[in-house]
């Protein structure tokens, strides 16, 4: 009995329609710095850390930007490699500045991001972008089967809810989905990562993080949906006194910039290169709170400098200070968010040494594939691409990461071997339970065919015994029955 119900929901639950390969979701909280995970403030995130494996913080790439990030988490490669050397870039041969657009994302067009890698790696695999930045445009010549593109402020329980429905398409289940929230990091520059907006975007951040396990858990999802949560750098406040104006020193019409505090790609005009570099130079030296670079001289443990959107000249402020850019955009999030910016004003910056813990991300991962309860010891972002292609069960393309830095995260065993071995054991049990019961019936209408002819003979043989023999032949009969 308790074999036929096991067979009836088994066959009951691969009925479902979702994808028959393993299936995982990436979410990413922008700007979440490691330690926003506080007893008071995110109750569901610890809860969950407890139901899977969790690391401290995530070493990120340098420039700790929303772009080059979010691209090595999905590609794998540093940002030299994959070539968003930043949020924009100037291309010097096309003598323009390229933001967010086709080009930023396709320095080389062979590179693969996971969910293009997922599509290609074989039948019924299908892929799902929920507003990842990078994800909405074409890699290969193909966009992800579902493809939300960014729409700042749209519902988060939305959001979730057309994830899951994503997964639980009929026709096309989808069995990776990436999905991003813009928050904490639109507050989070907006107000300083200490403000009281900022708070509240970090327990809403909590709030829809149990929001989705509890919808798993709701469609009995939990067991084969594997969740991945982190971010893509850290925040820090600055204030406008450390705005420094770096056209103090350099005359303005010099010399433009791409990208934003605190990292600036400085591009001198023709012939200037040395002067400039050596006027912010000696400005670095006198002001103490940033430090300016030849390309060469840029250290190599970044893995930056060696690609050619890398400026000339670049400079980065030191943790706490900004560039004359932040004029301009703390006005920005002053005239958005309506108040006025003082000297004592409070906004927040990104995009400093990955060294710094301030920068560093959070890493957290519940589902079959993961162990339960389990810490793992910090890893690098571009890590992140293998432990995404051992959970998908797919081969990974080029990358710069390491699968043995993950490989703790998850269980012991392949997790699209488990169908497979449910099918198996399944089908054998099912094959079994016929037997067995044919064998019943069989053996029943024998005993009945055997027990009649029995009684027969005896009454044939033993005539005169009739009553006795027959009572004999019957209970030995009987005693087989039962
Ligand atoms: C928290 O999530 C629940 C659903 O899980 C929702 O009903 C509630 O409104 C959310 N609270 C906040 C403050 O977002
Ligand atoms: C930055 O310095 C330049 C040159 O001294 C000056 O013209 C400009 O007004 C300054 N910008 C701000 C926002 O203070
Ligand atoms: C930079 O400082 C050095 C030494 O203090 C000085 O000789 C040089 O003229 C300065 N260069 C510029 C461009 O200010
Ligand atoms: C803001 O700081 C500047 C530079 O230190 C100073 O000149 C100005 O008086 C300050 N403004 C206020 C309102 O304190
Ligand atoms: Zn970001």
């Amino acid at each position: 009995m308790f074999i036929l119900i096991y067979v009836l929901l088994t066959l009951f639950s691969l009925t479902k329609a979702i994808s028959e390969h393993p299936i995982l979701i990436v979410v990413s909280f922008d700007a979440f710095r490691y330690n926003y995970i506080e007893n008071k403030v995110t109750p569901n995130l610890l809860k969950l850390r407890e139901l899977g494996t969790y690391a401290d913080y995530i070493n990120n790439v340098f420039p700790t930007k929303t772009f080059t990030n979010h691209h090595s988490i999905a590609t794998g490669l540093y940002a030299e490699n994959h070539g968003v050397v930043g949020n924009e870039f100037y291309d010097k041969d096309k003598k323009q500045t390229f933001k967010i657009s086709y080009e930023l994302f396709h320095y080389d067009e062979t590179i693969i991001p996971i969910w293009r890698l997922n599509e290609l790696s074989g039948r019924n695999r299908y892929s799902g972008s929920m507003m990842w930045p990078g994800a909405s445009f074409e890699y290969q010549g193909k966009e992800p089967t579902y493809l939300q593109k960014f729409e700042p402020e749209s519902n988060w329980f939305k959001r979730v809810d057309t994830v899951l429905s994503w997964i639980e398409d009929p026709k096309k289940p989808a069995n990776l989905v990436m999905l991003y929230f813009e928050e904490p990091d639109v507050h989070g520059h907006a107000y300083g990562i200490k403000s009281t907006q900022v708070q509240d975007m970090i327990q809403r951040l909590d709030n829809i993080s149990m929001y989705l396990h509890e919808r798993l858990v709701a469609k009995e999802l939990v067991d084969k949906v594997n969740v991945i949560h982190l971010s893509d750098h850290g925040m820090v406040t600055v204030t406008p006194l450390k705005f420094i104006n770096l056209t103090n020193f350099v005359k303005a019409d010099t010399f433009k910039t791409a990208c934003t505090s605190p990292t600036l790609h400085i591009i001198p005009n023709d012939g200037l290169e040395e002067d400039i570099y050596q006027r912010l130079k000696n400005a670095s030296e006198e002001n103490g709170h940033f430090t300016v670079y030849k390309k060469d001289d840029i250290p190599s443990r970044w893995r930056f400098k060696n690609n050619p959107r890398v400026a000339p000249i670049y400079a980065v402020a030191n943790e706490g200070y900004a560039f004359h850019d932040m004029f301009k955009i703390s006005k920005y999030y002053a005239d958005k968010f309506g108040f006025e910016v003082t000297n004592t004003s409070e906004f927040g910056v990104h995009g400093y040494d990955n060294q710094l813990p301030s920068m560093h991300p959070f890493f957290m991962a519940r589902g079959p594939q993961i162990k339960v309860n389990h810490k793992v010891p910090p890893f690098n972002s571009v890590d992140l691409f293998s432990l995404f292609c051992a959970i998908l069960n797919i081969k990974p393309s080029r990358h710069d990461g390491s699968y043995s830095n993950i490989e703790g995260v998850l269980m012991g065993y392949h997790g699209s071997m488990l169908p497979i071995i449910v099918i198996i054991v399944g089908g054998v049990l099912l094959a079994l339970l016929f037997i067995i019961c044919i064998a019943a019936v069989t053996l029943l209408f024998i005993k009945r065919q055997q027990s009649i002819t029995t009684v027969a003979a005896l009454n044939k043989r033993f005539p005169q015994n009739l009553n006795h023999s027959g009572i004999e032949a019957q209970h030995l009969l009987e005693n087989v029955d039962a």
